[in-house]
């Protein structure tokens, strides 16, 4: 595998050494993103809310310290689930937070379980787009809100959806 193929592998599906340091790299330069899916969702109450593709937690950790919402996340990479899992493990242990390996594509969530859910920067990784989109409208409730936060160009979204 070249370099350049071995770095974008990295932000596709984060993986040792280089995993960490590239997601280490995204809370840096990401921080628009993450406070525009802050924005948008409006997070008040008990609400569940759902981080697809949440890398090495940082989101998840932050929106956790501010509100008293019951979190969820599922991202594809093994690598990240465990990094995630140590640097949020004082929510996890108090049952404010549940982490697990799994895709927008395939959630494994139950229907009508989340109010809002957001993912930053994972959209280009997607197997498909319409799959995706399927299962997160799945596992929302009625009044559901999906942020979505991009990177590239002006495609910055966040929406309600129903
Ligand atoms: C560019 S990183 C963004 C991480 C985090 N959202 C952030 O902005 O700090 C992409 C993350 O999405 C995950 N990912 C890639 N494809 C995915 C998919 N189809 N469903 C869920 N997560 C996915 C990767 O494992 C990685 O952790």
């Amino acid at each position: 595998m070249g370099v350049m193929s071995y770095i974008g592998e990295q932000f596709h599906k984060p993986t040792g050494l280089g995993g960490k340091l590239a997601t280490f790299v995204m809370n840096r330069q990401n921080w628009r993103q993450y406070a525009g899916a802050e924005a948008a969702l409006n997070l008040v109450g008990t609400e569940s809310v759902l981080d697809i593709g949440f890398g090495n937690g940082y989101l998840l950790g932050r929106l956790a310290g501010r509100y008293d919402c019951c979190f969820y996340g599922v991202d594809i990479s093994p690598d990240m689930l465990q990094t995630a899992t140590k640097r949020n493990r004082k929510s996890i242990d108090s049952g404010k937070m549940c982490l697990s390996l799994g895709s927008a594509e395939k959630t494994g969530l139950e229907s009508d379980s989340i109010d809002k859910a957001y993912t930053v920067n994972t959209v280009y990784f997607w197997s498909s787009l319409d799959a995706g989109l399927a299962d997160i409208w799945r596992i929302l409730k009625p009044g559901r809100v999906l942020a979505l936060r991009l990177k590239r160009a002006r495609l910055s979204r966040a929406g309600r959806i129903a």
